[in-house]
């Protein structure tokens, strides 16, 4: 597939865009784009879990957002609230990571087992400062994930667990037969062991796990991983913690660093990127009531995900040139300054069209680079940061993110196809420019052309020609997500203000014409 975002960048496509200088200034009616998909040319495929979601024990995430507890008003299943799992079922997640993030290095499981009353209560240190009551544990997490048919990500504890507390953890989930460990979890009501998908030792050493440095971190990760066994048919794919934003020194450090032998594994090396309005942590930028320097500074921001993964690639394809390594951006999103009157270390941001066209954006990037990244993992799925679903107590939204996650399931596990683009505009602000349309194409899993176009200017509706290389064009049908204003969101007063509405088109003389409203996406069923 090939990806308008990098064309720009790195083929020079620049020079062949006609924008004059009266077109600036004038109203703009921008020319036709010219799209081609290459159906006979497939390409890698999509992981389905570059669509993979996390939970961790902050905020209201798990407690409320998606755990009440079986006594709760909420109505719910078991504990779990029944909209939220509603929700969720829909928007077929394939990978679950739990429990953290910051607070994976401070959990020690077995906090989280046997009869809930009796389980300890500890101050979350990482967020919030709050009393943790490990209701939700290790049991509640992995049939949660079993009744949503995910995949299972646990993130081990490697800053404040020992070798052998984490080996104990995946012998508790993986075990069959007759050890301690098994009979244990068949004490707190598990007969057979549940699938174990992923397993990574710690989470971002070079901060809150631990302020390592790279080299330090491959040796614990060469100690720690030694002693992760599961059985043969139940074997986790093994996560080293990598690096955030541009740097490459982690991915460097452990792929060459790490030697997988009879004892020792490696899959992945994992990576996190946030995307921050004002690439400021000490002032992010707002999530609601922006300007469009913000809108346009936020959109270039996250277009950084393209370099850091390809800086990234390079390092791995000197190091692992036959690709045994995934890489994983195991947490990515946006991060906005905190809602006024909140705990600030609940990162609970409302979430509006920008953030539907982000995450828009960054799933054409992760298709563009499915050789490489087979795992991508929002943060986080209810109530932090780029939210699929909000609460409020029993009240519940699906964001404009939800929106888009639920547009793109056709692409999970698609193969990707090229998209040749021609007369690519430009978006421009203020001195800053960056491309004005994304296109991404693949085959789905039942046969079907997918198309998926993302117009990220908020002020310039497009016409995209869409042909087909080699066959012809009959329509073009699915959903099309776009609002009047930049910050348009749902709020529990309109739960509907931001939703996909269908569109379809016919082709004339073999060719579509499709009308890409401004600040919008559009995923569509090429036939
Ligand atoms: O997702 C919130 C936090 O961001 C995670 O706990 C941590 O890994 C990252 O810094």
């Amino acid at each position: 597939m090939i990806h308008a975002t990098r064309n720009h960048r790195r083929h020079g496509w620049l020079a062949t865009i006609a924008v004059t200088l009266a077109a600036i200034a004038a109203p703009v009616v921008a020319s036709p784009v010219e799209v081609v998909i290459e159906a006979d040319r497939p390409g890698a495929t999509i992981h389905p879990n570059v669509y993979g979601q996390f939970v961790e024990h902050l905020g209201r995430g798990i407690y409320e957002g998606i755990w009440v507890g079986e006594d709760s008003s909420i109505p719910n299943t078991r504990g779990y609230r029944n909209d939220v799992l509603a929700a969720l079922k829909d928007l077929r997640v394939p990978l679950l990571r739990w429990p953290g993030g910051c607070f994976a290095d401070q959990y020690h499981w077995r906090d989280g087992i046997g009869p809930r009353a009796q389980r300890p209560k500890r101050v979350n240190t990482s967020w919030g400062g709050v009393i943790e009551d490990n209701a939700f544990g290790t049991h509640e997490f992995l049939d949660l994930a079993e009744m949503l048919g995910a995949e299972v990500y646990v993130n081990g504890n490697l800053g404040t667990g020992t070798p052998r507390e984490m080996a104990e953890w995946v012998e508790y989930i993986t075990a069959d037969g007759q050890s301690t460990q098994a009979e244990l979890r068949r004490r707190n009501g598990r007969d057979k062991p549940w699938r174990l998908h992923y397993f990574a030792i710690g989470n971002e050493a070079w901060g809150c796990g631990g302020n390592m440095r790279p080299e330090y971190y491959v040796d614990l990760y060469n100690h720690y991983a030694t002693f992760v066994k599961a059985p043969e048919d139940n074997q986790p794919k093994m996560i080293a913690s990598g690096g955030h934003g541009d740097m490459t020194e982690w991915a460097e450090a452990i792929s060459s660093g790490v030697e997988p032998n009879w004892s020792l594994r490696l899959d992945g090396i994992s990576h996190h990127y946030y995307t921050l309005p004002n690439a400021d942590w000490e002032k992010k930028g707002a999530a609601l009531g922006f300007d469009e320097a913000a809108w346009f500074a936020t959109l270039r921001q996250t277009l950084l995900m393209d370099d850091y993964i390809v800086a990234n690639k390079e390092v791995l394809a000197r190091n692992d040139p036959d690709g045994k390594y995934g890489f994983y951006v195991d947490e990515w999103g946006t991060w906005y300054d905190t809602e006024e009157g909140d705990n600030p270390g609940f990162l609970f941001q409302q979430n509006s069209l920008r953030d539907a066209v982000v995450a828009a954006l960054n799933f054409h990037i992760f298709h563009d680079h499915a050789d490489r990244v087979h795992m991508a993992v929002i943060a986080q799925m209810v109530n932090v940061l780029q939210a699929m679903i909000l609460t409020d107590k029993e009240k519940m939204l699906l964001t404009p993110t939800y929106h888009a996650f639920h547009m793109y399931r056709p692409f999970h596990g698609a193969t990707t196809l090229p998209a040749r683009v021609r007369n690519a505009p430009e978006y421009r602000h203020g001195d800053g420019a960056i491309p004005g349309i994304s296109v991404s194409a693949a085959r789905d899993t039942d046969g079907k052309l997918q198309l998926a176009l993302v117009n990220p200017d908020p002020g310039t509706p497009l016409t995209v020609h869409v042909a087909v290389q080699g066959g012809a064009v009959q329509r073009a049908s699915g959903r099309l997500l776009t609002a009047d204003a930049m910050d348009a969101h749902n709020s529990f007063a309109q739960p509907q203000a931001v939703r996909p509405r269908d569109y379809s088109v016919e082709a004339r003389e073999g060719r579509l014409a499709i009308e890409l409203p401004a600040k919008s996406i559009a995923v569509l069923v090429v036939e």
